[in-house]
This record gives structure tokens, sequence and C-alpha cells, in this order.
């Protein structure tokens, strides 16, 4: 039956995606401990930030942090069950996800360029806020 012909309208999706590139953003950023949004997906934003001297000893309660180091090295002091300071290095190409409640400060004694993936609501400095604390990131 022509009547029975079925148009059927495919809805049209605007496909945004566009790729990034890793290094020419980290040669837009001038300073240290202060990361740029570069990416949002399912609550989470993928952070660029240049890592240079110690930063501050924090934690954060409910969040799980991933570190990739993509130029340089830095290390990632934490504090273990027993309270005990350890740290690993982190060398380019390699990660660390710091678990939630992880007592950590990334130290990094020549500059750093790392890129951070954690839930949005992650501040960047954690339980404290001090010189260090950026609550308004930018996206870049
Ligand atoms: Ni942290």
């Amino acid at each position: 039956m022509p009547g029975h012909l079925l148009l059927r309208t495919v809805p049209h999706r605007l496909v945004l995606m566009k790729k990034i590139n890793l290094q020419e953003k980290l040669a837009l950023i001038n300073d240290h401990w202060n990361p740029r949004i570069a990416g949002e997906l399912n609550h989470q934003q993928v952070k660029l930030v240049k890592f240079q001297g110690p930063f501050t000893w924090h934690h954060h309660e409910n969040e799980d942090e991933l570190f990739m180091v993509i130029n340089g090295r830095f290390k990632m002091e934490y504090r273990d069950e027993s309270g005990g300071e350890k740290s690993i290095w982190i060398e380019p190409g390699e990660m660390i996800i710091v678990p939630k409640g992880t007592e950590h400060r990334p130290v990094a004694e020549e500059e750093c360029h790392v890129l951070l993936f954690e839930p949005a609501t992650t501040l960047n400095t954690g339980n404290q806020d001090n010189e260090f604390t950026r609550r308004e990131l930018a996206a870049i």
C-alpha cells in the first residue's frame, strides 16, 4: 500500500569531533601549577598543566586522580597506609593514579608537562586552600 510507505527522517546529530594536539596546547601555557581544561567527557576533565618545584601536600576526599607525563619528569610523593612517606618518579609516557584519600605532593625538580584526568569536581589542592589553589580553570 502506498500509504504505508514510511519516510523516516533520520535525526541529524551535530558531530563535533576535533583532534587536540597536546604539545600545541602546552606551548600556550606560561605558568606553573595552573591547570587548563583541554577536554571534557562523562563529567571528567582532561587538563594540561606545567609543574615546577614542589606542590602542596593534599588529598582528595572523593576523587581519584590520573597524572600522565608528556614532557619532563616529576616525583610523586605520597603517604602510604602507615603514614610513611614514599615517592615514585614518573617519566614521559608514564602515568600514575592517586586513589582518593591518599596524601600526595607532586615535585618537579625541572619543569614538567602533565596531563591530568579526573572528575570535573576535583580541586587541584584537594582539602587544602592556599596559594596553589585554582578554583576557576580556563579552557585551552
Ligand atoms: Ni591532587
